[in-house]
């Protein structure tokens, strides 16, 4: 089993439009578990998951239901873990277990966890990303993204020192010259760590939002689904 943390502190960089279809994608040959771990919920809903479900991961990581048990099955081969609008308040205390501990005990029954994070450090974030095996960093081509990435990946590695860091750059725009600057700043600092795919800016992701439904629904199949795609053969 593989724990994949989509994740930046900076807020609307496509993190959970990515946490969703990349599942969705691996989802076609592998066993998958989503996580929602950001207050907003996005992740749960986007799932479209049905509002009755009642344990969701605050009761997770107070150990008061198992991570089998929360999990619901959206369709064949992806389950989700619920979101929980007060996950922000989330202290852990010395009695309760991990949450990698807590995951450990799912490791035969799924192949690829996608925990969907804030575009804040939340405690819960921490436990989620000691729990990590692949980090990665949904950015975008411009200053603000650019420089927010150092401050990320030193806190990441602050948490887990084995964790792998990779970095996913969306919402590329080819006609704009500041994204060939910054394409080519970020090729230069963080080769070795940077997707070779990055994502295109585009209508598909707003269109599948409205829709509710994930990229490989929609009536056309989008460039920015293969290109999703390429990056999901860069980790399997
Ligand atoms: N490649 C893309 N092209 C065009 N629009 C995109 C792309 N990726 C994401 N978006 C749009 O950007 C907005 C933010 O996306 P999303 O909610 O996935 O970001 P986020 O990083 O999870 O935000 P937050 O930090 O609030 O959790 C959405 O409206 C989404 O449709
Ligand atoms: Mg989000």
């Amino acid at each position: 089993m593989k724990v994949i943390s989509i994740s930046n502190r900076k807020g609307g960089t496509g993190k959970t439009n990515i946490a969703y279809n990349l599942a969705v994608e691996l989802s076609q040959k592998h066993s998958v578990l989503m996580i929602d771990m950001d207050p907003q919920m996005d992740l749960t809903y986007t799932s479209n998951l049905i509002m009755t479900t009642t344990v969701d991961i605050l009761d997770v990581l107070y150990n008061q239901v198992t991570v089998e048990k929360a999990a619901v099955a959206l369709k064949n081969n992806l389950d989700i873990i619920k979101g929980n609008e007060n996950i922000n308040q989330y202290e852990k205390d010395d009695e309760t277990d991990d949450l990698k501990a807590l995951l450990s005990e799912v490791k035969e029954r799924f192949d690829y966890v996608i925990i969907d994070h804030p575009p804040t450090m939340i405690e819960a974030s921490v436990q989620a990303i000691f729990a990590t095996n692949i980090a990665i960093i949904v950015t975008q081509p411009e200053r603000l993204a650019y420089k927010n990435i150092e401050a990320m990946m030193k806190d990441i590695k602050l948490i887990n020192e084995n964790i792998d860091v990779r970095i996913l750059i969306n919402k590329v725009d080819m006609r704009r010259n500041l994204t060939t600057k910054y394409l080519r700043h970020l090729q230069a600092e963080y080769s070795n760590i940077l997707f070779t795919e990055y994502i295109s800016i585009s209508s598909a992701f707003p269109t599948s939002n409205d829709k509710r439904i994930p990229l490989r629904k929609l009536s056309w199949w989008p460039k920015v689904l293969t290109q999703l795609r390429k990056v999901m053969k860069e980790i399997v």
